[in-house]
């Protein structure tokens, strides 16, 4: 009996064919984009007694649907040799010790990346990552852990392993238990595995460092870039003049630029560098004519963008070596960002702290005051600094907690961005999954 072809082998046996695709024992890689085949997502399925595929089908394909109707190019085929759900294209299911730039270098590898990025990377993990709801310097563009966090495992305070490791993106049925232990810094579970949607990974970066001569001009500088840039401005970075002279001064990093007061970082990135650099080139155009932007430099050469990258990750490190900092994280809305740094200093002049220095992601109204001083004082501190912070964080309705989290430092602080009816809720709820109070004990909750 005459063997009949499949539709799905004749598919890939043309895709075969191609020389570009490297057969893998995964699957089939492209030099652009990996699929795995249906035979080796479903190895339990014995494959039929089908015929292979040959010239002559082929040919007999053409002879009867007009050559332009059979398609045997590799790009052309190979949506239909991907499963359309696509359970290997953009997900990662990974432990939760993983170190977050070991999971970017393997996403790497087909072509995806992590969709969070901090200065930690080399060392934090991805649990932690996910406890503590990290933000980072591509927030702007990734979104949150929330959103990006497909689905976690979970060990509960009773021992009971939680399976919440969906991997798919929709997924409305009901509570959406997951976001419970996304930034509760492990107060109600301990996270051990989870599920990560993982965007492409952008073919052309470019990275602009702008010196910019006055607050008002570093808004409209964020303003400007997401009107031009708009879907390719990846990061939007501040930095202000006390912390560039700390990163120069304690590790040795030189600014490429002139002094300014301060100093806009902007990263685009995208899958076609003329188009990326074409809306860079209109956008540093309109920055300039209209004065906002003073000077700066652009590129897109990777040592260059490290070095440039280096000025804004390493502020908090070389912040250390001034002696003792007072380190604040907030949310405000844009208007008044930086307006706190000002008032700080002015606060703080007859008292020990030495510089007081602005930075972070502006382009998600999430500031990083930091406050340097030769030796720690804890009732400057007590007295001055906290109740100065919170209190003037809480009127211009922020958060004093953007990206770090509460810990053990601002539990008694929580009032200041949270109603009592949602710290009695919380209370609750810490006491529903972790009765004996054994999870990350003296974290988040006010103890009274
Ligand atoms: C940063 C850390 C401190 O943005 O969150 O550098
Ligand atoms: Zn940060």
């Amino acid at each position: 009996m005459k063997k009949i072809l499949s539709v799905t082998q004749f598919l890939l046996n043309g895709l075969r064919k191609h020389e570009n695709i490297r057969c893998l024992h995964t699957g089939y890689i492209s030099h652009q984009k990996q699929f795995v085949l249906t035979k080796d997502r479903y190895p339990h399925i014995k494959r039929g007694n089908y015929t292979e595929l040959n010239d002559n089908h082929v040919k007999f394909f053409k002879d009867l649907l007009g050559s332009d109707r059979v398609l045997t190019d590799p790009n052309d085929v190979q949506p239909y040799n991907t499963d359309w759900i696509k359970m290997v294209c953009g997900t990662l299911v990974c432990e939760a010790g993983c170190v977050l730039e070991t999971l970017d270098q393997e996403l790497e590898k087909h072509n995806l990346m992590m969709p969070l990025d901090l200065g930690a990377k080399g060392s934090c993990q991805i649990g932690g990552n996910i406890s503590t709801n990290a933000g980072g310097l591509r927030f702007l563009r990734y979104g949150s852990l929330q959103g990006n966090v497909l689905g976690v495992e979970v060990v509960l305070a009773n021992g009971e392993v939680l399976d919440c490791l969906n991997v798919l993106k929709k997924d409305n049925t009901g509570f959406h238990l997951r976001h419970l232990f996304i930034g509760s810094e492990g107060t109600l579970g301990i996270v051990t595995k989870a599920a990560l949607q993982c965007p492409p990974r952008p073919k052309s970066i470019i990275l602009a460092f702008l010196g910019v001569e006055d607050f008002e001009s570093v808004l409209s500088t964020l303003k400007l870039a997401k009107e031009q840039l708009s879907e390719t401005l990846s990061s939007c970075e501040l930095i202000d003049a006390p912390s560039l002279d700390a990163v120069n001064k304690y590790l040795g990093i030189k600014s490429p630029i002139d002094e300014f007061p301060f100093y806009v970082l902007i990263e685009t990135s995208g899958s076609d560098v003329n188009h990326d650099e074409e809306k860079l080139n209109v956008f540093l155009d309109k920055a300039m004519t209209r004065g906002i932007v003073i000077d700066g430099i652009v590129t897109n050469e990777p040592s260059k963008m490290q070095n440039i990258w280096q000025l804004r990750e390493r502020i908090a490190e070389a912040l250390l070596h001034t002696g003792a900092v007072y380190k604040y994280d907030v949310s405000l809305p844009v208007q008044h960002f930086y307006e706190i740094v000002p008032l700080l200093q002015n606060e703080l002049k007859d008292t020990s702290a030495t510089v007081v220095t602005g930075y972070g992601h502006i382009g998600d109204g999430n500031l990083h005051v930091n406050i340097a001083a030769e030796e720690y004082d804890q009732d400057l501190v007590n007295n001055v600094i906290e109740p100065f912070v919170f209190k003037w964080v809480s009127e211009k309705k922020g958060s004093i907690s953007a990206e770090h989290g509460i810990g053990l430092k601002k539990t008694e602080f929580l009032h200041y961005s949270k109603t009592p009816e949602a710290i009695s809720l919380m209370k609750k709820l810490k006491n529903l999954f972790d009765p004996s109070g054994i999870l990350n004990p003296y974290k988040v909750l006010p103890l009274h």
